[in-house]
């Protein structure tokens, strides 16, 4: 049996019916229960549900043989895990966003840039990558308000429908990454349990999303 990772919130909603589809349906409704093991129907996996920023840890160390994970989440992570399918769903994009006048201000009066975000390791890769010294400020959630009160000249963070951006007052003004649910898989698992990754992998690639 395999034991997968979910991460709780905004993917798990998706990830039930996805996963129900391709044979995988829960014993209980996952966004209902608050149990943190749930076996399969099928028998073949058993789902741990886990805050999404804890999912890859819990893969990389085996305590999960794999598991759905948001890409930007991934990123966010650097965890060695193998990522074998784009499930497709949950889409969004990694983006750069700030007042819309940041830009006509000029990079000269930002440096260094202030930067706030979920994502700090993502953050401060992508200004480093520019050659733009950047301070990089982690907060746990709500990032739009340290653009909008001033904690930072940009905010580094994930759009989805880009309400909460437009109803901040904030734009996009860099695209970082196109971003999906991946399959993770932990790389001792993938060779120990090699049947059962392959059946599942072949099971939900019928199931992945196009963009
Ligand atoms: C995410 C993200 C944005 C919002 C984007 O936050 O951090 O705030 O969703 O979605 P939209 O483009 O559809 O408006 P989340 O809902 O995870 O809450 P958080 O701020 O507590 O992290």
């Amino acid at each position: 049996m395999l034991r997968m990772a979910l991460p709780t919130g905004r993917v798990l909603k998706q990830a039930e019916p996805f996963l129900a589809a391709a044979g995988y349906t829960p014993l209980e409704s996952l966004s209902a229960t608050r149990k943190l093991t749930v076996p399969s129907k099928c028998g073949r996996v058993e789902y741990l549900l886990v805050k999404p920023v804890d999912a890859p840890l819990y893969i990389e160390q085996g305590v999960a043989d794999c598991g759905v994970c948001g890409k930007d989440v991934l990123m966010e992570s650097g965890a060695d895990l193998l990522e074998p399918l784009d499930l497709g769903f949950a889409r969004c994009r990694m983006v750069v966003a700030g007042k819309p006048e940041i830009e006509r201000r000029g990079d000269n009066l930002l440096s260094p840039v202030r930067v706030a975000s979920k994502f700090p390791h993502v953050a401060q890769h992508h200004f480093e990558k520019k050659g733009v010294p950047c301070t990089v400020f982690k907060l746990a959630g709500s990032v739009e308000i340290g653009a909008v009160l001033g904690l930072s000249h940009y905010i580094v963070d994930i759009v989805e429908t880009g309400t909460t951006l437009k109803e901040n007052g904030l734009v996009v003004h860099e695209e970082i990454a196109e971003c999906s649910a991946r399959l993770a898989v932990n790389r001792a698992a993938w060779y120990a349990k090699l049947g059962e990754v392959h059946e599942l992998v072949e099971q939900l690639k019928q199931h992945c999303q196009s963009p």
